[in-house]
């Protein structure tokens, strides 16, 4: 239909890279188309940190849960919300954020999301592959050290980039008909109940990771995300970012 929809249509996560590098100047192009992605109230609350020195990818992959692509992806690009060019220009004006964090916390967060789905998308147009790494909110006090990040600056996501050096099958995704209302939730086209939605994708997923030689359950996907959500996933991180100066209340 359209070079964009076969892509992503096309789409998997690489975690394994040919050691070709990426020439500096592809990795601006992609940034720089990136960058144009839209932004709330043309705030442009975000900014980029490429981590090349071995030792700081080291200490990043540790944090991640030992994360090797972290340390072998010819390409790091680190996307944080940075709300420090808004706090320049009211502290000029004799204003701060500070006490207004909630909504430009969550602005600043899509911004850096929407301009990092950008950067992944317009380097899988020229071949690059990769994955995305949340996992450095495991510790954001500390991911934020390793980069030197100021206050009002936090690491949204990581980005592992390069060639790609593995063809792994894509996972399947729930039911389309499942996930789109018309006009008011819970109107849908096909008005399958949400238990057999989801136990199809368990039984799907389950195949998926089975053809994939990975251990799993029957009830793969809803076992999965039990698991990583009781106990609370990363309990920490609301006083971690807040720490950074992101009170999200
Ligand atoms: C914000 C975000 C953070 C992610 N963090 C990680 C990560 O830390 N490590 C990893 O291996 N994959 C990570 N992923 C990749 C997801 O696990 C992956 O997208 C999902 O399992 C679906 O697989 P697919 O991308 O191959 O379709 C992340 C994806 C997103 C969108």
């Amino acid at each position: 239909m359209s070079e964009t929809i076969d892509l992503l249509n096309n789409r998997v996560s690489i975690r394994k890279f040919k050691s070709d590098p990426v020439p500096e100047d592809l990795v601006d192009q992609v940034l720089r188309a990136a960058f144009r992605a839209p932004t709330s109230s043309n705030i442009q609350s975000y900014s980029v940190v490429m981590v090349q020195d071995p030792d700081t990818r080291e200490k990043l992959a540790t944090l991640t849960g030992n994360q090797r692509h972290v340390v072998e992806a010819p390409v790091f690009v680190a996307f944080c919300a940075d709300l420090t060019r808004i706090e320049h220009v009211m502290a000029q004006r004799g204003h701060t954020i500070v006490d207004n964090n909630m909504e430009i916390g969550l602005v600043s967060s899509i911004d850096a999301s929407l301009v990092g789905m950008s950067a992944y998308l317009a380097a899988e147009s020229v071949g690059l592959k990769g994955v995305m790494i949340g996992a450095v909110r495991n510790d954001a006090a500390a991911t934020a050290r390793i980069l030197g990040l100021p206050s009002q600056v936090y690491c949204v996501f990581g980005m592992c980039l390069g060639w790609p050096d593995e063809a792994p099958p894509q996972k399947p995704r729930m039911d389309y008909s499942s996930m789109v209302h018309y006009e008011r939730y819970g109107a849908l086209r096909d008005n399958r109940d949400m238990a057999q939605t989801v136990n199809d994708y368990d039984a799907a997923l389950a195949n998926h990771y089975g053809g994939a030689g990975k251990t799993t359950t029957p009830d793969s996907w809803s076992h999965d995300m039990d698991k990583k959500f009781d106990p609370q996933l990363r309990d920490n991180l609301r006083q971690e970012l807040k720490t950074q100066g992101f009170d999200f209340r």
